[in-house]
């Protein structure tokens, strides 16, 4: 499976939350023809997104483990996506197609970010989008996100406690992910602005022991790296 010119596709392939049958069709049907598939696994270690898609994986291609260091410093990890931007490239020069496996969706805080803006400029490259974790958990918590005018905010549990205040305070809805350490700082931000009522805590949504909570039963943390906190709206009648 080539383009026009003999050289292979790269594809971001989003594999979804962690249930493997939150995979979409489309998703599958790509897994199954490319002959390359490739994904992060920092430090030799595991991953997440392959293990998502092992019960479809047919043996047959070759597999690219990316080693990105998981750092403070962003140095080792430019360059090792660089390093790995390298090696997906002679693939798709020598007319393989690859498919880059992503949790959730590619473009959703996804690190294929950093592949993408490395290949994009000489490489066709097609995009699937995944169900990201921030459906995922809100179709476990049973909190419909957004209708009519609301507006959904989403912020990163990273952000200064100031900022995270003032972007909750100006939105209807919102949604904190990379949570982790940071789960007593966004608890206390809720607990201020008066809406720790009407959020919650969602772990692991759509992989074994996933779990929600009231944000007031979730602890001070550090919570894990996949969890996520959801902040509805007051109830109305509709
Ligand atoms: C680097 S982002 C990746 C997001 C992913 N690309 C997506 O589409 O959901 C990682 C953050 O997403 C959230 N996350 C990802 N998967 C999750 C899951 N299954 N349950 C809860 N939160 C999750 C967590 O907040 C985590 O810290």
């Amino acid at each position: 499976m080539t383009d026009g010119n003999q050289r292979g596709i790269l594809y971001g392939l989003g594999v979804g939350p962690g249930d493997p049958e939150l995979l979409t069709v489309k998703a599958l049907r790509v897994l199954e023809r490319v002959p390359v598939v490739a994904y992060v696994a920092s430090g030799g270690g595991p991953s997440l997104a392959r293990s998502i898609v092992a019960g479809y994986l047919g043996g047959g291609q070759v597999e690219i483990a990316l080693d990105v260091p998981i750092a403070t410093d962003p140095g080792p990890a430019r360059d090792a996506y660089g390093k790995s931007a390298a090696e997906i490239a002679g693939h798709l020069r020598d007319g393989r197609d690859v498919a880059v496996l992503c949790q959730g969706d590619p473009f959703f805080y996804g690190s294929f970010m950093y592949l993408f803006e490395r290949l994009a400029g000489e490489h066709r490259v097609e995009v699937v989008p995944g169900v990201t974790s921030l459906t995922a958990a809100a179709a476990l918590a049973g909190m419909p996100l957004a209708s009519r005018q609301e507006t959904l905010c989403v912020l990163p549990a990273t952000l200064c406690e100031e900022t995270l205040e003032a972007r909750l305070a100006a939105n209807d809805v919102a949604a904190v992910v990379k949570v982790g350490r940071h789960l007593s700082k966004v608890r206390r931000v809720l607990g201020r602005l008066g809406y720790a009522e009407r959020a919650r805590y969602v772990e692991r949504a759509g992989m074994d022991g996933e779990r929600v909570l009231a944000l007031d039963d979730a602890g001070d943390g550090p919570a894990p790296y996949f969890s996520i906190v959801l902040v509805g709206v007051e109830a109305v009648e509709r």
